[in-house]
């Protein structure tokens, strides 16, 4: 299954040491606050590589105060999901696509390579395990975050000689209180979530710590979320933990979905590519990752060109966008005004796909 090339972990050597108290199952869904009965953990050092993976039942990790994973920021994680499907059986939504940025995230951290694969089938073996928490129903799945940190204990600012890879499982309801309504968004230039040669691709924790302050300005105004703008034209980047869309008729009048092009400021998302490669695949209006700024989206909403702007992300899913306050104005984005004819759309055809109600080579079972 796995590649040989690369020195790894095997699922092959898992080790599984199952709960002999498995906690009561709540019914509380408010995202990554309620955590099943098991963990993966994996540990690796320079001197002895790879240990066996472990499951075991979930537990506070012990680390050295002077960890720096801690002190530096050297981590990153994923997030993913498993949906209960009509035929109440499990599938994860395209997990080699998180496997592979995971990958890359570790290259850019400096904290050892895995084979994607090996990791993948331990994650399903984790699923299988704890399969009891995930509910069947459209608006709850388990959200599934593998974190890969250093685990090194001592101050020097230097590549890691000892890492944790482990993976946790937590319920997920909707992540925003109320999916079906359209959010705001705060864009204030003063602000930048990434910058050209920096981490913004990757999904490291430092991208999401960093952004704390401006979330908080963004509420004191009344917004839920940052839109974040970059350099002096006010790119479009990203709106707060989501990739962002702009269904529009373009400058050359052609009806067209947008989004920022990855250019390396930009997370590559699982559900962009999924949302760019359903709709190409309709072939029924132009599909652009593109640069795109303030000023074209707002001539484009002056003009009645702006039909919906929306966000997606593996936790919010696809997320409506009602509202963006900049420079003093209050834009209000017709997303909502004729039923998000768009949204729903690609909403429901990703639900169905990853319910199994379509059936796809996008999902696997577990
Ligand atoms: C995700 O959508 O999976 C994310 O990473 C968002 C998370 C920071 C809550």
């Amino acid at each position: 299954m796995g590649d040989a090339s690369i020195p790894s972990f095997k699922a092959a050597d898992l080790v599984i040491q199952l709960s002999s108290a498995p906690k009561t199952k709540l019914d509380v869904f408010a995202f990554g606050t309620v955590f099943t009965d098991h963990m993966l953990i994996i540990e690796w050092s320079f001197s002895g590589g790879w240990e066996p993976p472990l499951i075991k039942p979930l537990e506070n990790l012990s680390l050295h105060p002077a960890c720096s994973a801690l002190h530096y920021g050297i981590q990153l994680f994923e997030g993913l999901k498993a949906y209960r499907g009509d035929d109440n059986r499990l599938r994860l939504f395209r997990p080699m696509l998180n496997m592979n940025r995971m990958a890359k995230s570790a290259r850019r951290a400096c904290l050892p390579a895995f084979d994607q694969s090996e990791l993948l089938e331990c994650i399903r073996q984790l699923v299988e395990i704890d399969q009891d928490w995930v509910p069947h129903s459209d608006s709850v799945s388990l959200y599934i975050r593998p974190t890969f940190i250093s685990a090194e204990s001592s101050l020097g600012v230097k590549k890691p000689t000892r890492a944790l890879l482990y993976v946790i499982l937590c319920q997920a309801g909707s992540y925003f209180n109320n999916e079906t309504q359209a959010v705001s968004l705060w864009a204030n230039p003063k602000y930048t979530r990434a910058w050209k040669g920096g981490t913004g691709d990757c999904k490291m924790g430092g991208n999401y710590g960093g952004t704390l302050f401006a979330q908080h300005e963004a509420v004191e105004y009344g917004c839920q979320q940052v839109l974040w703008l970059h350099g002096e034209d006010h790119q479009i980047t990203e709106a707060g933990t989501m990739n962002i869309f702009l269904h529009w008729i373009n400058e050359d009048g052609e009806e067209e979905l947008a989004t920022p092009l990855l250019d390396g400021m930009v997370l590559p998302g699982v559900t962009r590519q999924s949302v760019l490669e359903l709709t190409r695949k309709w072939a029924e209006f132009k599909v652009a990752e593109r640069y795109l700024t303030m000023g074209q989206l707002c001539s484009a909403l002056k003009q009645q060109r702006l039909k919906e702007v929306f966000g997606s992300g593996t936790a919010c899913m696809i997320c409506p966008i009602g509202q963006i306050v900049y420079q003093g104005e209050n834009l209000h984005i017709p997303s909502q005004d004729k039923n998000s004819r768009l949204t729903s759309r690609i909403a429901q055809e990703l639900t169905d796909i990853q319910y199994g109600r379509t059936p796809s080579d996008w999902t696997i079972l577990v």
